[in-house]
């Protein structure tokens, strides 16, 4: 088999066999095919596209290039929770130990966050303290004893999406739909649940840009799970604006605490609901979604869903103290108010805007090596649909320096449309694939 060959059949639109996948993957993996000649294949992928079996294999390929994670050993119907990033989105913060408290195992491995789109990994180490990077044993051990643990993403796993996805990052060959499906997909069947639940974003601060193709992805990755077996539920939703009101590490721990004690934001809150529910639901723990929202409901009502983010905390070397006293996060020095120059209604808040002007804070990172600084952020004080007056304030601005947040300022220039009229109402979950 030669690689040139492969190349011509994909350019030429032809349907690529299981066997040319795995090799074109596995001689990916190894080193003997080069770089020029996988950026050639994946602009042929983009420009052709793959079918249903191409993806699934490509799949399946790279999730067997590395390490892949046993949860046998764990009693119970394990359900992994994936999200395409967004501004604000700290659903797994909430997620992970409210599920989890309701009796379904979580095992999960999040990344840092890249861009604009902030990492559950990063939010995490704002307990101070809190070991992200845990032996196979000490991660499965964790959530025998108390059902959960989220760690960052094991080296190993799926060396060909790490090689592939860096690749394609730097030849415009990202944003195509099998590449996209294939690349997250395998990520979650290596990391071992048996269900996996994923949050597709649509809108200006997501990946997908509009339903249409958010669909189309949501489908594809469904379609893959159902084909290798593992049960798998896309919720699409909205990241238009912001999820919830606070953009920054430590200030979105604080809003997931307030969340899982039930006083979060609306949007937060709803999403939160539906994707744990449906998440029980996965797990076998209840028959209906509306039985689920139930006890993930009392669970917060009762505190026992704030109690499981403290073990989990102590459990992984913080102070558990942290979640039950939110002042002992970090704290920015510098707090600054934007304000309304004009009375109407928020008619949008342009989350990538919002996003942009997070990195220019300090909050995320535009290379793997930055450092950040998890204190930093914003907190909104109004969202779309809101009445506004001139002169209240429309973000909190938490700095630690006074450049970096006139820079941010500057960035965040016009993210809030005012109009005069109210806009029309914006749905939070546009679909429900499954
Ligand atoms: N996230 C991934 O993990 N892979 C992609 O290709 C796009 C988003």
């Amino acid at each position: 088999m030669r690689m040139v060959d492969i190349i011509i059949k994909k350019r030429d639109g032809g349907e690529l066999t299981t066997e040319e996948i795995q090799f074109l993957v596995d001689g990916y993996t190894d080193g003997s095919i080069p770089d020029y000649q996988m950026s050639a294949w994946a602009m042929a992928v983009l420009l052709k596209g793959m079918t249903a079996r191409e993806t699934g294999d490509l799949t399946l390929a790279m999730a067997g290039s590395g390490e892949q994670l046993d949860l046998s050993s764990l009693s119970g119907i394990k359900v992994d929770k994936h999200s395409t990033g967004g501004v604000g989105d700290k659903t797994t913060l909430v997620v992970a130990p409210l599920v989890a408290a309701a009796g379904i195992p979580v095992a999960k491995m999040s990344g840092r966050g890249l861009g604009y789109s902030g990492g559950t990994i990063d939010k995490l180490e704002s307990f101070s303290g809190f070991q992200v990077e845990r032996t196979r044993e000490q991660f499965l051990q964790q959530v025998r004893d108390i059902g959960v643990s989220v760690i960052g993403q094991s080296g190993n796993l799926t060396p060909a999406d790490k090689k592939l996805y860096a690749l394609r990052d730097v030849t415009g060959t990202v944003d195509t739909v099998p590449l996209i499906a294939s690349s997250i997909m395998s990520k979650k069947i290596a990391a071992g649940a048996d269900a996996i639940l994923l949050d597709v974003k649509v809108g200006k601060g997501a990946f997908m840009k509009n339903l249409e193709e958010a669909e189309t992805l949501a489908k594809a990755m469904v379609a893959i799970g159902t084909q290798v077996g593992r049960k798998t539920v896309a919720v699409i939703s909205d990241m238009n604006q912001p999820l919830g009101f606070a953009v920054g590490n430590a200030l979105e721990v604080k809003e997931a605490v307030e969340t899982l004690a039930g006083r979060g934001p609306k949007d937060l809150t709803e999403l939160v609901l539906s994707i744990g529910s449906r998440m029980l639901l996965l797990g076998g723990l209840v028959a209906t979604v509306e039985e689920g929202r139930a006890k993930l409901e009392d669970l917060m009502a009762t505190g026992k869903a704030v109690d499981k983010l403290a073990e989990m905390v102590e459990a992984q070397g913080g102070d558990k103290q942290d979640v039950y006293d939110l002042s002992r996060l970090p704290q920015a020095k510098i707090i600054h108010e934007v304000v309304a120059s004009e009375d109407g209604y928020v008619e949008a808040i342009d989350a990538e805007a919002v996003g942009h002007a997070s990195v220019v804070l300090g909050a995320g990172r535009l290379t793997k090596e930055m450092p950040i600084d998890l204190a930093v952020g914003f907190v909104l004080h109004k969202k779309r649909g809101d009445q506004v007056r001139a002169g209240e304030v429309l973000v909190t601005v938490h700095a630690n320096d006074e450049k970096l947040l006139q820079s941010a300022l500057e960035e965040l220039g016009n993210a809030f449309a005012i109009s005069t009229k109210i806009p029309p109402e914006q749905p939070l979950i546009y679909k429900i694939i499954e």
